[in-house]
């Protein structure tokens, strides 16, 4: 997610810094932004020049003190609770106190995350769609305490990314989620019972519901691990037991099927 958010804000003309923890990392976001680009100009869609240009908007670094000097920083690292508070909470201390602190995540509470910081009105929601490069939506998530000021700045950033921003409260899941990973957890459910095959149940979805992706195909592009992290997040979250995780999805993630990321999951990658 985190190249891809890097991709489209450097096309947009933005200079950016790209973070990660190790050097492969780093390499591997930029080849795949490398490739991506490469692929929209073989489509006629940019133009190589272009494309050379926002490859170049992009520098690297290894660790948070290379974003001391930007403006908005967007966080892209693992769905982990505690891994965010604490990075917020780094970045609260390493960047400049104007600065927007954004997050990716695709179900922590933003309230509690902007609580790791002293800016609590500058952290808001920032969430990509995957793949970033393509979707056109970015939900944003205003925590409790965001400011209007902030909101109305990170609209700009997002529509001059070239997306549609779309804003909601902090609440589990916000919208998409919400609606998106029950409707995912059902069709395990179905699957898990013997109703249909997998390439039947998202065969069903695509052709008569006119979604571009089938939910079991769309679980292994997630990877299973963050759908089954989000099912819990509805569940203790919204207090109700219509959210537990499908059994499937438990024994999937236990096993170390997690789609495509891993090799394997509905389906063979
Ligand atoms: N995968 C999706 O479809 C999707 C969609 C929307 C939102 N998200 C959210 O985006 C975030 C990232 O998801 P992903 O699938 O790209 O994860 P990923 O595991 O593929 O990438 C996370 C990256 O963060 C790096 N990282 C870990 N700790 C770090 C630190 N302290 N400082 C800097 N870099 C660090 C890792 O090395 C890795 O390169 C999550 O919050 C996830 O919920 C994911």
């Amino acid at each position: 997610m985190g190249s891809g958010i890097a991709q489209v804000a450097a096309c947009s003309g933005m200079d950016v810094t790209l973070v990660d923890v190790e050097k492969s990392f780093i390499d591997r976001g930029m080849s795949t932004i490398s490739g991506s680009l490469e692929k929209l100009v073989s489509k006629g869609r940019m133009t190589e020049e272009d494309a050379t240009a926002a490859f170049a908007q992009v520098s690297t670094g290894i660790g948070l003190s290379h974003l001391s000097g930007c403006d908005l920083v967007i966080e892209a690292i693992p769905e982990v609770p505690e891994l965010k508070f604490s990075t917020f909470s780094e970045l609260d201390s390493i960047c400049k106190p104007d600065a927007i602190l954004a997050s990716n995540t695709s179900s922590i509470s933003i309230s509690e995350i902007a609580s790791h910081t002293n800016r609590p009105e500058r952290v808001i929601g920032m969430h990509f769609m995957n793949p970033v490069p393509i979707m056109q939506l970015v939900e944003v998530i205003n925590g409790e305490e965001t400011s209007r000021e902030i909101t109305d700045s990170v609209i700009s950033a997002a529509e001059s990314m070239g997306k549609i921003p779309l804003s909601c409260r902090d609440s589990p899941g916000f919208i998409s989620n919400r609606i998106l990973c029950p409707m995912i957890n059902e069709a395990i459910l179905a699957f898990q019972e013997g109703v249909a095959q997998a390439s039947a149940i998202d065969g069903i979805m695509k052709l008569g519901m006119n979604h571009p992706i089938g939910p079991l195909a769309l679980a292994d592009l997630i990877g299973l691990d963050t759908v089954l992290h989000i099912m819990n997040v509805l569940h203790s979250g919204l207090s109700d037991d219509k959210y537990l995780p499908a059994p499937l999805l438990v024994e999937m993630v236990g096993q170390g099927r997690l789609g495509r990321k891993s090799g394997s999951g509905f389906y063979d990658y």
